[in-house]
């Protein structure tokens, strides 16, 4: 048999990304590729692009430039453009850049084997279609290699909820949740590898609407039947929208066990003026009567989300809408963007405000919620937690894992305690909090 080619992906962007390049990696596995993590010796490199903030374009084409002489060095390489800023602009990636073999948009990945023979047959492929089928469906009786402790499973893909500021619904299409049954499957499957935490993945993960045993599943009907799994400790989900946060999934927080105590809700701005042209269709009262009911159900629930500064129109007093929202929220994790015009988006035709204004807002809003984020880390300080380990730590003995609340713990005396191999859970004791992690000993 012939030796292996060698596969480059270079992953760009979201969760569903890093999902997505773990997909596309198995489709090609079945054509005799593995795995490389570098560039410089690959037969095929794919870069998994985003395309969610500005320059996501000229990136790509600069990373596309520094492949030229891997191409005359290896004519036989293959190069290839997955993502979304291969769904929004493959023809003129295709045009403009000749290194490119391939072109392949976020729904089209099971079609990935026939676009690199394709290829390899020297032509240029390109595929940005939103084709029917699910995309996963071609993966399944695959052998499988062993895993690490946590994984990702993408259960809905797409959004109908057209925020004025972003191109996912252009890039992703609309909203589509894969039926439970398959998801069902390959929690099962991953469980069998060695995964012991799964995070289901969709850009409106709580949109979720599968077709299942006895009809429409929602989101909490699939994270009940997840906590069935024997193996399976623990359950996450990303991203949500507030207009999705359905009782039945707030009663979940309350009352599954396996479902962890940390939520990414975002909010994007505090402002109602803000709110309504951004078109999230609620107010920040909602939100935060939302919050409460959450909490309600889950008091040690960890918050966290996503803020935009500088959309167009915003005032100073929009502004600090948005931080007397966080100050009323506390969050414990976030993640804030200066507001970038995405062409082919509402907000991306209206009057735009000055950099400077952005990049103050933004150094505003940053410090507030990094101040909020040490105050919930330092916390812990003292209290138990329980922690899945994933690795092993820099200095002898120590292991590093994951709280519930999915704050890194390092773990001194972890080995001798008997923690390892990595996919072990146990009662921690925090005893110190650093810049990006906590510290603790086995209870
Ligand atoms: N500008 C800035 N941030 C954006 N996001 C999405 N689109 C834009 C944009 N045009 C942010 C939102 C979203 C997160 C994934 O990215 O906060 O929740
Ligand atoms: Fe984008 Fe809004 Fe959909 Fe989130 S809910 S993916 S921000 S359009």
């Amino acid at each position: 048999m012939s030796a292996p080619r060698k596969l480059y992906i270079k992953t760009y962007g979201c969760q569903m990304n890093v999902y997505d390049s773990e997909r596309m990696a198995e489709a090609l596995g079945g054509q005799g590729y593995v795995e490389t993590q570098t560039p410089d010796d690959a037969d095929m490199i794919l870069l998994n692009t985003c395309h969610i903030r500005e320059k996501a374009a000229e990136k790509v084409y600069s990373e596309l430039g520094r492949f030229k002489a891997l191409k005359a060095a290896n004519p036989d390489l293959k190069i290839g453009v997955a993502g979304c800023v291969a769904q929004a602009e493959g023809q003129e990636i295709m045009r403009r850049q000749p290194l490119v073999d391939l072109v392949v948009g976020p729904q089209s990945y099971h079609r990935l084997p026939q676009l690199e023979a394709r290829a390899r047959a020297g032509e240029k492929a390109l595929d940005t279609d939103f084709p029917e089928d699910d995309k996963f469906e071609t993966l399944r009786h695959r052998p499988k290699a062993a895993r690490g402790p946590t994984a990702f499973l993408t259960v809905q893909e797409g959004c109908d909820k057209f925020c004025a500021f972003c191109v996912v619904p252009y890039t992703r299409g609309a909203e589509v949740s894969r039926p439970a049954t398959r998801i069902l499957e390959e929690a099962r499957d991953l469980v069998e590898r060695g995964v012991r935490e799964i995070t289901l993945l969709g850009q409106n993960v709580n949109a979720y609407h599968g077709s299942g045993d006895g009809g429409d599943w929602s989101l909490a009907r699939l994270i009940r039947a997840l906590a069935e799994i024997d193996g399976l400790e623990r359950i996450r989900f990303t991203t949500s929208h507030p207009n999705d946060m359905s009782d039945d999934l707030i009663a979940a927080h309350g009352d599954c066990a396996k479902l962890m105590p940390y939520l990414h809700l975002p909010v994007q701005s505090g402002s109602d003026r803000i709110l309504k042209r951004m078109n999230r269709s609620h107010t920040a009262e909602q939100y935060l009567r939302l919050i409460e009911r959450i909490r309600a159900a889950r008091p040690d629930i960890l918050l966290s989300g996503d803020f935009i500064v500088g959309f167009p129109e915003e005032t100073e007093a929009d502004f600090e809408d948005t931080l007397a929202l966080i100050r009323a929220v506390e969050y414990g994790q976030a993640y804030s963007f200066k507001y970038s015009t995405r062409p082919g988006t509402p907000a991306a035709e209206r009057p735009q405000l000055d950099e400077e204004v952005k990049t103050d807002r933004l150094y505003r809003l940053q410090a507030l919620l990094t101040e909020q984020q040490r105050r919930i880390q330092d916390s812990m300080v003292g209290r138990e937690v329980s922690v899945l380990f994933e690795r092993s730590g820099r200095h002898e003995g120590q292991m590093v894992g994951k709280s519930e609340y999915l704050h890194a713990v390092h773990v001194e005396d972890a080995v001798r305690g008997g923690i390892e191999p990595t996919g072990q859970i146990a009662r921690v004791r925090i005893i110190g909090s650093g810049t990006n992690s906590l510290s603790g000993v086995l209870v």
